[in-house]
Order: C-alpha cells, then structure tokens, then sequence
C-alpha cells in the first residue's frame, strides 16, 4: 500500500514510546514502531508530540476580535462587558461578524484547534449572529467542526423578545440551548430560566449548556437547579455547566452535597480560566478570590471536566491567541494542578475531555479513525503546557491545512554561533 502521508518518530498522548502514524483516504490506517512502505509525503516527527485536535468547549464567536468597538471596557466587570456588548450590537453588520469569525478560525485551525463550541447571542430581533454564525459553520466544516449555542446573553425573562428569538435560532439550526440563570432579574426567575430552557433541550432533544452561576456570590446556586432537571428531565450526560465560579466562594458543607448531585446527574463542567481569573474578584479587597470553579474536586467526584476559551479580544477579554495550551496553563495554575498526573490531566482537558463533552464522534489518534491530528513541538504534555508548544502540522483528513517551521534560536556568543531551542 502506498499511503498518503506518513508521520515517523511521534510521541503520543498516552504511550511511552515514539511510533509512525500512517494515513490513507483521510483516516488512520496504521499506528506502530516501525511502518514499511511508500508515502506521498513522509515527516520526520523527532520525537515531537502527536495530539488530538485542540477542542476548545466554550467560545463567543459573534463578538471576538471586536476589541475597542465602540469602546473598551474599563471595569473589567462581567457586567460592564455585557452592558458593553450591548453597544455594540446594534452597530454591527452580518458581514462584520462573518469577517471577524473566519478570521479567528483561521487563527485557530493554525493553532491546531480541530472543534469549537460558540455560543451566539440570541437577544436581537435580527439574529444577526446566528444568521452570521450559521454561514461560517458552513464555510469552516471543511477543515473546522463549529457547533453553535443559543445563548439569551440579556437573560430569557429579562428580554422581552429572548425567548421567541432563542426558539427561532434553534429553529434556523442552531445545535445546543443555552442561558444565563445568573442574569435573570431574580434568584428564582434564575432558576424558572434553568426549567424552562431544559425543557425545550428535552422536547428537541437537544444538549444544554449554560452559563451558570458566573458570580462571586456564595449563595447563587442555578447549578443545583440545573443538576436536579437534568435528572428529571432524563438528560443525563447532555447538560454542561459552563464557568461555574460562584462555586469558589460557596459553603464547604452546601458542596459537599452538590457535587454529588452534579456527579448523579452527570453534568459536564466547563471552566473558563483565563477570563475569569481576570473577571472575578472585582468586588473584593484583599485576598482577592480566584476566579476558577473546584475543578479538582468536580474532577475527582468523575464529572467530565474540559477548558474553555470564552473570549479573544472582545468586550470581556483584551488578549487571547486561540492557543488552548494558555487556557490549560492558566487552569493549572489557578487550581494549582501541580502534580505530574494533574498537569497531563489538563492537556486531557483542552482535548480528549471537550471532546467527549460537545459529543464530537471519532476523535482520537487511533487505527481507523479520521487522520485529524496536530503535531507539537514538544516531547509531551506536560512539556507542551509549559512551552504553549508551537504548531508544526495541523492535519485534517489526512491532510497538511497548516505547517510552520520549528522555532529555533541563534544565538551570537563570541565563540560561535549556537543553535537551540526551549525542548528539554
Ligand atoms: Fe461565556
């Protein structure tokens, strides 16, 4: 058999070991020690670490790279952000947001990011970003898998028109329900929310994801409220929870019996690291509270637990570079995953554990599966955590859809000239 592209001498995830990955018509066709045989293309991995596509489970695809219009967010408040996305939306066009969007999926397939999940705006009488958001997962799904969720951003009771505009966006094709419980006018018209947009997910047979809980406040609890209708609703698996933060500041004793009903309910837990050590804690003096849910414990109770983006460049967040290894390095950091096990373990979640929570079918590096992978330059996870390791190959179906040179430095020493780079 002659192959169509061949990977020698990679690292994988999960195996001690360097091995050859072998690709024909778009799948895995064999993975061992030492492949014979003729390729189209053939690369000399080094050792270099072959991984999964990146899969980011949270991301606003309607507002990213519209940072400074019309203004920047001086707070650095959630709620100056939304009052700020608010400005902006009736400013832009269905072109803008489109151009924005393929804009940062380029950026992100570089990246190696193979999934994103977005959730779109649902709260404009135009739709304009699940009308936007629907053309470019169109554009993209060659190369990009984009799965879009109806988000009631202004919350589903507090916008008069939300929750007719929430039905037609899934109506128009939109894939997950979404909400914002935290946002409604009241605690229990934040848990009426929960109720109701889990009972349109049931009858549509639908995922669920929301934001949930994204406070500084001990006391809101929609996450209870969205762990109990799942179960009740028989929705077991398909519901995530997305941020979770108020978790943080929550009694020890009132967690205790919570997390064991999420873990019941099998909701998935989705933290969003790098905007909320920045968004959290604003109205706090010293200590200042970090702004990340109990991801350890949540994992440890076996809830499936993958890290999210959130934002690049928009009313929430100024930086960003669609690179899930920042996210995975600042969960690390912020949940003080410092153990060799914990610091792989969140590689899992910037890959294989979002995977499995937007339900992404065939997605690994295995005999017979799609040949969607990307090629770091590093030896392993942990050391693609810590350098944030560049892209050399993103492949999709077996085929090269970016490539980048090794990062090398010279450096100018008056005994010569010395090549190096950051791998150990
Ligand atoms: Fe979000």
């Amino acid at each position: 058999m002659i192959f169509d592209l061949m990977i020698k001498n990679v690292s994988l995830t999960d195996d001690i070991g360097e091995f050859d990955v072998a690709c024909k018509d778009g799948k895995i066709v064999e993975i061992a020690k030492s492949i014979l045989g003729d390729s189209k293309e053939t690369i000399d991995a080094e050792g270099c670490l072959l991984s999964p596509p990146f899969i980011d489970p949270h991301f606003h695809m309607d507002a990213t790279l519209s940072l400074g219009t019309p203004r920047l967010n001086v707070s650095g408040t959630l709620l100056e952000g939304i009052s700020l996305w608010g400005e902006l939306k009736p400013l832009q066009s269905i072109d803008d947001i489109i151009s924005r969007a393929m804009q940062y999926c380029d950026l992100a397939v570089a990246k190696g990011i193979g999934a994103i999940r977005s959730h779109v705006d649902t709260c404009d009488d135009e739709l304009k970003g699940v009308q936007a958001l629907l053309e470019v997962r169109e554009k993209v799904k060659g190369y990009l898998d984009l799965q879009l969720v109806a988000f009631p951003q202004d919350g589903v009771f507090r916008d008069p028109t939300a929750l007719e505009n929430t039905k037609r966006a899934l109506d128009m094709g939109i894939d997950v329900v979404g909400g914002i419980p935290h946002f409604e006018r009241t605690m229990s018209e934040g848990a009426r929310s929960v109720n109701l947009l889990c009972e349109i997910a049931a009858e549509r047979g639908l995922m669920v994801d929301m934001h949930c809980d994204e406070s500084d406040d001990p006391m809101s609890r929609h996450v209870e409220t969205l762990a109990f209708e799942t179960k009740r609703l028989g929705l077991e698996g398909r519901v995530s929870g997305s941020h979770l933060t108020s978790m943080h500041s929550m009694d020890n004793y009132y967690v205790s019996k919570l997390i064991p009903l999420m873990a019941e309910s099998q909701i998935n837990v989705i933290p969003n690291p790098l905007i909320n050590i920045m968004l959290q804690g604003r109205h706090d003096t010293y200590p200042k509270r970090r702004g990340q849910t109990r991801v350890r414990e949540l994992r440890d109770a076996g809830l499936t637990v993958g890290f999210g983006s959130d934002c690049v460049m928009d009313p929430w967040y100024s930086l960003g570079k669609a690179d899930m290894l920042d996210v995975a390095f600042m969960a690390l950091h912020v949940g003080q995953l410092s153990s060799r096990e914990d610091m792989g373990w969140c590689f899992d979640a910037v890959t294989k554990n979002s995977a499995k929570i937007i339900g992404l079918e065939e997605y690994g590096i295995e005999k017979g599966k799609p040949a969607n992978f990307v090629l770091l330059q590093a030896k392993d996870k942990i050391e693609a955590i810590r350098l944030r390791a560049h892209r050399l190959l993103v492949v999709r179906g077996g085929l090269i859809i970016s490539r980048s040179d090794p990062v090398k430095y010279t450096l100018h020493k008056p005994e010569g000239d010395i090549d190096f780079n950051e791998i150990n």
